[in-house]
C-alpha cells in the first residue's frame, strides 16, 4: 500500500491525521523531532490497523536536519522499505511567544520551522513522490488579514523571506509573536500555489495545495502560552464567543481526518485552498495577497538562497 509523509503526525492534527490514513491502509511515515515521541504513536498505528510506519528524526527549523531526514527518507524508498511516497504533509509547526529565537543557522525561528524547513523539504522530497502524488502545506486562515481569524492574531505582513529570516536582528524592532505566525502561514500559502504552477508548468502531475484546520484550542498550539490563556482559550463559553464573532473553529479529530482526505483524495485539485469549519471540509478563496503570483516567485527564489539549495539538488520540474 502507498506510503504518506507527514511532519509533526504524533500530535495534535498530525496524530488525527495519521490514524485517519492508517486506518485506511495507508503506509505511514511519521516524520518529527523526538524518536520517542514517535514511537507511542507508531506502536499504536501498527497494532491497530496492520499498517508499515517509519519514522524519520527532523527538525523543521534546521536546514542540516532536514538535509539528513530528506535523504533518510529517500533511502528508505531506494531500499524498497517503503514505496515511492503519494503524499507529503508539511504539517509539523507552531507560534513562538517570547523573545525573538533563531535557528541553527540563524534565521527567526517561525519562519525556519513552519517554512524554510519545509520548503527544503519539499525540494530534496519531489525525486521519490509519486507520478500522480500530492504536497499539502498546513496553513491557517490566520494568513487572511480579512478575516477574524488574521484578525484576532495579527495581520500578516510583507511576505519577504529575507526579511522574516532576518526579524528583529541588529537590535531591530521584531514583530509580534502573532503576526510572525500569521506571515509564515500566508507563506505556507504562496508555497503551494508557487509549487502547484511550477509542476504543471513542467508537466507534472504532481498536486500541491494549502489546508487550514480551522482554530483548535486542545492541541499543542497554545504551549507558549501563559496557563491562564490555555485555560480560557479551551474553555466552552470562548469557544461560543469564537463562534459568534466568526472565528474558523474546528476539532483535531475532524480536521486531522480532513487532512488525511485532502493528501490522499484524487479530487481535490491541485492550486486550492481546502478549509474545515464546524464539522466540514470545504474549498475557499485565501488572501488576495495569496494569489500575488510575483511575490509568491520572489519568495520560492530567496527561499533557495536562504536554504543553500544547490543545483545538483534541485529536480528539475521545480526549477
Ligand atoms: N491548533 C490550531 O488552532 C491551528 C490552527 C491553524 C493551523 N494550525 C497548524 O496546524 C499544524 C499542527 O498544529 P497543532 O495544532 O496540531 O499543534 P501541536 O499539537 O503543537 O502540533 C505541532 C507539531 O509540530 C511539531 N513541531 C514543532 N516544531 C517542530 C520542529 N522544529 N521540527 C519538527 N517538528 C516540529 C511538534 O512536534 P514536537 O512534539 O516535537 O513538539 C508537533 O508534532 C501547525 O502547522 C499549526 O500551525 C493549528
Amino acid at each position: 500500500m502507498a506510503s504518506v509523509l507527514i511532519t509533526g503526525g504524533h500530535s495534535g492534527i498530525g496524530l488525527e491525521c495519521s490514524r485517519s490514513l492508517a486506518a485506511q491502509g495507508y503506509n505511514v511515515v511519521l516524520a518529527g523531532r523526538s524518536l520517542a515521541r514517535m514511537e507511542s504513536v507508531a506502536d499504536e498505528l501498527r497494532t491497530a490497523h496492520g499498517v508499515h510506519v517509519g519514522m524519520v528524526e527532523i527538525d523543521t527549523s534546521s536546514l542540516a536536519s532536514v538535509r539528513s531526514a530528506a535523504a533518510h527518507c529517500r533511502s528508505m524508498v531506494e531500499d524498497g522499505e517503503i514505496d515511492s511516497l503519494v503524499a507529503v504533509i508539511c504539517n509539523a509547526g507552531g507560534r513562538f511567544d517570547g523573545p525573538e529565537r533563531y535557528s541553527p543557522e540563524g534565521y527567526e525561528l517561525t519562519f525556519a520551522t513552519n517554512c524554510l524547513g519545509h520548503f527544503l523539504l519539499v525540494e530534496l522530497l519531489c525525486p521519490v513522490v509519486a507520478a500522480d502524488g500530492r504536497f499539502v502545506f498546513t496553513a491557517s486562515g490566520t494568513h487572511d488579514p480579512d478575516t477574524m481569524d488574521g484578525k484576532l492574531v495579527g495581520a500578516a505582513v510583507e511576505p519577504n523571506a529575507v526579511a522574516l529570516a532576518n526579524d528583529g536582528k541588529d537590535g531591530a524592532k521584531a514583530l509580534s509573536a502573532g503576526k510572525r505566525y500569521s506571515t509564515s502561514k500566508l507563506c505556507d500559502v504562496l508555497y503551494a500555489y508557487e509549487l502547484a504552477r511550477r509542476l504543471d508548468r513542467a508537466g507534472s502531475s504532481i498536486t500541491a495545495i494549502a489546508f487550514d484546520p480551522g482554530a483548535i484550542p486542545d492541541t499543542g498550539f497554545l504551549r507558549d502560552m501563559p496557563k491562564a490563556v490555555q485555560w480560557i482559550a479551551k474553555s466552552r463559553p470562548m469557544g461560543w464567543l469564537e463562534k459568534r464573532i466568526g472565528v474558523t473553529t474546528s476539532t483535531a479529530e475532524f480536521s486531522g481526518a480532513a487532512l488525511a482526505e485532502v493528501a490522499v483524495d484524487p479530487k481535490h485539485s491541485s492550486g486550492s485552498y481546502l478549509q474545515a469549519k464546524e464539522g466540514r471540509l470545504s474549498k475557499r478563496r485565501s488572501s488576495t495577497v495569496s494569489y500575488d503570483e510575483g511575490r509568491a516567485a520572489a519568495l520560492w527564489n530567496d527561499s533557495k538562497q536562504l536554504a543553500g539549495l544547490r543545483s545538483d539538488e534541485e529536480p528539475a520540474e521545480l526549477r
